[in-house]
């Protein structure tokens, strides 16, 4: 059961605040974590955290953020033959949470700004024996769209998150894909639909079904996620938590549905799975800190 994670890895630096400081101004914060984050990379070891066996493509510079996300790869046994060493920095991200559970994201892509539709090339080999190609946004889009077509030139199924939002995003690029999963604001830009409510999301993804991508899987924070398809929709409620850090949700989500969907071929059960997994993500501070390992998930 393997899972190919073409994207990004980030280290991300989050620093829980009382606020934000306005121009000028210098506040003090209470608290700071560092860890290993990036789209990418969250999803791929939330994967590996239940089990999956992961082929990861992605690019990291030559500093000190290089090392501790190698280590990570390697710590949660996924090869680093794919992970190429590049004459940058490392993809990092300043996160600011605050007492709210509210967080406010930059991100520097780095060495992820140079992954190339070669680097796809080059790993064709250990792509072609994987279930899934799993794609984000924090990459170049024409490495995205390469991804897509190997996919499809291997018929292997591919899930494309489309975070962050992009608005160059090729929506005629991508329409072969498997599953699309974006948040309500990704929705929104891929639309131009309003996402106020139910109703406007689940015309949005009718949308986005009738332009030929076989299923739309819309995560909805507290509120779970809808799965659209041409036989219908389907809500799944999520389980009620108390937030701490919502920091990687949506990656949790994706890593325990496309570790699901690979194991079963089950949709709806990988989307239930994906939900209370990432519900209990929230749970723990920090982004892939706060990722279940398979012993402890509770299941869906
Ligand atoms: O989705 C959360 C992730 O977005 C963080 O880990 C941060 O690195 C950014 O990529
Ligand atoms: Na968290």
């Amino acid at each position: 059961m393997s899972i190919a994670v073409i994207g990004s890895n980030m280290v991300d630096l989050i620093s829980y605040i009382h606020r934000m400081p306005s121009e000028g101004e210098t506040v003090e914060a209470p608290g700071f974590a560092m860890g290993c984050g990036g789209k990418g990379a969250n999803q791929a070891i939330a994967a590996a955290r239940l089990g999956a066996e992961i082929v990861m493509v992605t690019r990291v510079g030559n500093d000190v953020f290089a090392e501790s996300t190698l280590k990570n790869f390697e710590d949660h046994g996924i090869s680093t033959k794919h992970v190429l060493r590049t004459e940058a920095t490392s993809g990092v991200a300043p996160i600011f949470v605050d007492p709210e559970s509210h967080n406010a994201i930059i991100i520097v892509k780095g060495a992820n700004a140079l992954l190339t539709p070669e680097d796809v090339e080059w790993a064709r080999e250990d792509i072609a024996r994987c279930s899934l190609i799993v794609l984000q946004l924090e990459i170049p889009l024409e490495t995205v769209y390469a991804a897509v077509a190997l996919g499809e030139e291997l018929g292997i199924p591919v899930l494309l998150n489309p975070a962050p939002a992009s608005p160059e995003l090729d929506l005629t690029r991508i329409s072969g894909v498997e599953f699309l999963v974006p948040n309500e604001s990704e929705l929104e830009l891929l639309t131009g639909m309003p996402v106020a409510s139910l109703e406007d999301i689940t015309k949005a993804t009718d949308v986005l079904v009738a332009a030929g991508i076989a299923n739309v899987i819309v995560t909805l924070g507290a509120r779970g996620a809808l799965w659209a398809h041409a036989g219908g929709q389907q809500l799944v409620d999520a389980p009620t938590v108390e937030a701490l850090d919502t920091t990687g949700a949506g990656d949790a989500f994706i890593g325990c549905f496309s570790t699901t969907w690979v194991g079963s071929d089950d949709v709806l059960a990988a989307v239930r799975a994906g939900t209370a997994y990432a519900a209990d993500s929230v749970t723990r501070q920090g982004t892939q800190t706060s990722y279940a390992w398979a012993e402890e998930s509770q299941p869906a």
